[in-house]
């Protein structure tokens, strides 16, 4: 075993994918059992308490590659020197709340922690934003970490690839092992774009495989955009598990490279490719190697996926100029 332990910091770990998070992490789920795992957990204070209780049950556990838990509610104590940044922690939307409000109030969530990770984050960081809205989350913190270089921040768009995958797996009755190749373009909300004209199934292009533009337009672009909002409804509160386990696939596949011959999504900055506005984090096909990232370039875009992309990029800019407007960016 590697003696030194991979720093990974946690945000909002008391709360609910916290509480799926923490234990994956610490059995080893994100770089295997030889690698020994440090937690840096940081809440709110009055979570505090609670996350007492989860650092016992993570004792309790007595998992060989947990080398240590740190909790705590100051950003540069507990970000000092970690190698992964998960921030999961951001404010609900609650009663009456407006959109431009939960930016707000994420946005000073974002700007204090990408200000606090500029300062104190190890030199080969990482850090992925699942809290929503996580797109625009990302932004404010890269342009709160000057010192860091702006590839090393994504949001999670993960969990809605694993979604679309199960989606066209149970469409094709195939296992879902058998599918490559999905993208999710632009936000991660109800405009995303998951796209089946460049997935495959069996190495068959899966547009064609399930030959049913109804089914793709009116079944399964829904189904799996509006997905986060259909669990709240049957469970009372926002996905946790699903989107914890995605959490670490990101995290996974960002570290240690993602499947050959196959490509992941990830919501990264724009360089422009595809006609994204630069500079937006939105979601793309993208390899990954050793912490880094690429888009996968030279994908035909037809009109209705160009439509599609156009319109949740738009989302994104209205959400930049919004967070701009707030002076959070
Ligand atoms: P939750 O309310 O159970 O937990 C959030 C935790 O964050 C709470 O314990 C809270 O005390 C903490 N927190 C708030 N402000 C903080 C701060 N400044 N620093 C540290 N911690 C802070 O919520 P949850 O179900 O765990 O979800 C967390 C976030 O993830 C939400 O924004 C949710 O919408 C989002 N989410 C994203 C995806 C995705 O795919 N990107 C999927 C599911 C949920
Ligand atoms: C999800 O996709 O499950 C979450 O982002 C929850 C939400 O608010 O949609």
């Amino acid at each position: 075993m590697s003696a030194t332990p991979f720093k990974v910091a946690v945000t909002g770990a008391a709360g609910q994918i916290g509480y799926s998070l923490l234990f994956r992490l610490a059995s080893g789920a994100l770089l295997g059992p030889d690698r020994p795992v440090e937690l840096r957990l940081l809440e709110i204070t009055p979570a505090l308490k609670a996350l007492e209780g989860v650092v016992m049950e993570l004792d309790d556990c007595a998992f060989g590659t947990l080398a240590g838990v740190e909790i705590g509610d100051d950003a540069e104590k507990v970000f000092d020197g970690v190698n992964l940044a998960l921030l999961v922690g951001a404010r609900p939307r609650g009663p009456g709340m407006e959109r431009g409000d939960l930016l707000e109030a994420n946005g000073a969530i974002f700007t204090a922690q990408g200000k606090a990770l500029n300062a104190v984050a190890a030199d080969d960081v990482r850090i992925g934003v699942t809290g929503n809205p996580a797109n625009t989350n990302a932004l404010i913190a890269l342009s709160n970490a000057p010192d860091i270089p702006a590839e090393r921040f994504s949001a999670l768009t993960r969990l809605d690839h694993n979604r679309a995958i199960s989606q066209l797996a149970a469409k094709t009755g195939s296992p879902v092992t058998d599918i490559t190749k999905m993208t999710i373009w632009g936000n991660h909300s109800a405009t995303q774009y998951p796209d089946l004209f460049h997935a495959e199934v069996g190495g068959r292009n899966a547009a064609q495989v399930v030959g049913d533009q109804a089914w793709l337009e009116n079944d399964f672009i829904p189904t799996v955009a509006k997905r986060g909002a259909a669990i709240i409804e049957a469970r009372g509160s926002s996905s946790a598990a699903s989107a914890a386990s995605a959490t670490i696939d990101a995290a996974r596949d960002w570290l240690t490279g993602s499947p050959e011959g196959d490509w992941v999504s990830m919501a990264v900055q724009s360089d422009g490719s595809y006609d994204v506005p630069a500079g937006l984090v939105s979601s793309f096909p993208v390899t990954t190697r050793d912490g880094d990232w690429e888009i996968v370039q030279g994908l035909e875009i037809d009109d209705f996926s160009r439509s599609r992309i156009d319109a949740s990029t738009a989302e994104l800019a209205e959400e930049r100029d919004a967070v701009k407007g707030l002076g959070l960016i």
